[in-house]
């Protein structure tokens, strides 16, 4: 793939780096994203059927069993190039950032180390009632399990729709957005609110937008730079070639 000449350069003398992810980073390593209408996981469900605290109260084992079939279908997925070159990319430049819609864990697993996740980890449960997380529990359990300490019911420790986002990853993404040099929107709708957000708040600082997707967005006229396509393609392609630039 080839890259505009202004952009390895300025990718290459970049001071300081954002980058937000959505599901798109993750659909290369099996897993499906929200919004695609045929595959989506929203495709059999509405969303404020299984991912708000009103469905949980109205109907907790409906939303545990669900969770619980997502957490059996991240076992054996894996991150995706994508995932390492971004990796690669914290590793190139000191002051970087990534931020994360997803829930899925597979940044932390391929080794990246700044990493604000903004709607929480699927791979963790905690307490409903007294916000304690589970070490351990019961999934074959036919009730969704119980805290030990509390006997409150167990749920993932991931922001619901209508829930506000853990406020200390939040500030962190929103001061990162605001004094980063380029801004990476990758993998991402940008629909859901205050994640989308970052990228215009990077924007109206100066930073430079800089967009991978495999289809347009909302985003897409406000960005700089748009590489369309899937990410665990191009963001190998563009740090192997920034390494390229630097060994000149
Ligand atoms: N490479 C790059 N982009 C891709 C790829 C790919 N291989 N596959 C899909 N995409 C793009 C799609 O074009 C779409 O723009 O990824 C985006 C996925 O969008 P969504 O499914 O809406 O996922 P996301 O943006 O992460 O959703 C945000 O909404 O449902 C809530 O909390 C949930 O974190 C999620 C949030």
């Amino acid at each position: 793939m080839d890259f505009p000449a202004d952009l390895i350069r300025l990718l290459s003398n970049a001071q300081s780096m954002a980058v937000l992810t959505g599901a798109g980073v993750s659909q290369e390593s099996g897993l499906r994203t929200f919004r695609d209408s045929q595959t989506g996981l929203w495709a059999q469900y509405k969303p404020q059927d299984l991912a708000s605290p009103e469905a949980f109260a109205r109907e907790p084992k409906l939303v545990w069993d669900w969770y619980a079939w997502r957490r059996e279908a991240i076992k054996g997925v894996r991150p995706n190039a994508g995932h390492y070159a971004l990796v690669e990319l914290e590793k190139r430049n000191s002051a970087f950032t990534l931020i994360t819609q997803n829930v899925d864990g597979l940044h932390q697993m391929a080794g990246s180390r700044q990493i604000l996740e903004l709607h929480g980890n699927i791979q963790r449960v905690r307490c409903s009632n007294c916000g304690c997380l589970a070490e351990s529990w019961d999934e074959q359990s036919q009730e969704v399990p119980r805290c030990v300490d509390c006997g409150g019911l167990l749920r993932p420790d991931v922001v619901w729709f209508g829930e506000p986002l853990p406020r200390s990853q939040l500030e962190q993404a929103v001061q990162a957005a605001r004094s980063c040099g380029v801004f990476f929107s990758i993998g991402t709708s940008g629909v859901v609110h205050p994640a989308a957000a970052l990228p215009y708040s990077a924007h109206n600082q100066g930073a430079v937008i800089v967009e991978i997707n495999a289809e347009c967005t909302q985003l897409t006229g406000k960005a700089d730079y748009f590489l369309q396509g899937k990410s665990g393609e191009i963001l190998p392609e563009l740090v192997k070639k920034l390494a390229d630039t630097a060994s000149r």
